[in-house]
């Protein structure tokens, strides 16, 4: 069984506008690649767990007669909202609730969790999921990048900086320690096939991404660990801080990376 990490539940609160404007769309040949093994629809159901401001559901709800979009943050589910009502999208539930607890009805042909499976009850929730999988239907889970993650030069600062700044305001304690090991323990696929699934791989995608100072700082405020409201009146500081750094590796305000994304899939089994 999963020695499970918990996280606090409050961790994105103040970040979905940030979310919204600076995470990186999921990429459309991964999206692609996602329809093309799970036949999607008009009558199709899509269950989007963590949903966020909704970067997987408002790429995919086109492709499906509806969608249950449902986050715990009820920040984001607001704006998520607001955002549907703002483009004419009406085939979208928002549910504020936990993956843990939310009540699902009815059966999904595919239930996504984008960049938030390792933050849930992992075993419990796919427990609940699988009676609500449609004959043939899937669970994805979707994986996004970071921009702190490589060799290069701006890239070592990025992370050093924001490792300094963590430390400064008392925000280490946001990221569970060990969290990663426990993943390398305990992988996401041994989960999924514990519940009875039919693991059908991990499939991964990279795009060039070319990031501007802004663009930088933006990807920051959208996460768990150094967001606005975690640095409370460090913020300008900590700008000014990861400008100076940034500037010091690249004059040009350029810094592009490969940017890479993934999704595992898990069938059930018919
Ligand atoms: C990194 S964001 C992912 C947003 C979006 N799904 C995406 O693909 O980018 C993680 C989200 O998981 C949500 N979350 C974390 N634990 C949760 C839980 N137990 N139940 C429901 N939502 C949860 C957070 O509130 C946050 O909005």
């Amino acid at each position: 069984m999963a020695s499970e990490v918990r996280y606090r539940k409050d961790l994105f609160k103040g970040t979905a506008e940030y979310y919204d404007r600076f995470r990186p769309p999921y990429p459309p040949a991964l999206l692609d690649d996602l329809r093309s093994r799970v036949p999607l629809g008009g009558t199709a159901r899509l269950l989007d767990l963590a949903c966020g401001t909704g970067q997987i559901t408002f790429a995919l709800v086109a492709d499906v007669g509806e969608v249950w979009a449902v986050d715990q943050e009820a920040e984001s589910v607001r704006f998520g909202n607001a955002k549907a009502n703002r483009l004419g999208v009406t085939n979208i539930h928002w549910l504020a609730a936990s993956a843990e607890h939310v009540p699902l009805d009815g059966v999904f042909d595919l239930i996504a969790i984008g960049n938030a499976f390792h933050r849930l009850d992992r075993d419990a929730v796919t427990r609940r999921l699988v009676p609500h999988l449609a004959r043939g239907g899937a669970v994805a889970l979707l994986w996004g990048g970071t921009p702190w993650r490589g060799e290069r030069r701006w890239q070592r600062a990025l992370s050093d900086c924001l490792e300094r700044w963590e430390r400064e305001v008392g925000a280490l304690d946001r990221v569970p320690p060990g969290w990663e090991q426990a993943m390398d323990e305990d992988p996401h696929e041994q989960v999924l096939r514990r519940a009875g699934l039919a693991y059908e791989g991990s499939f991964g995608f990279s795009v060039v991404e070319r990031w501007s100072i802004e663009s930088l700082i933006g990807f920051v405020y959208s996460t768990s660990f150094l967001n606005r409201a975690a640095l409370g009146d460090g913020a300008d500081a900590f700008e000014r801080d990861l400008r100076g750094q940034l500037l010091a590796c690249r004059p040009d305000g350029i810094f592009e990376q490969q940017l890479t994304f993934a999704y595992e899939l898990a069938r059930r089994p018919d």
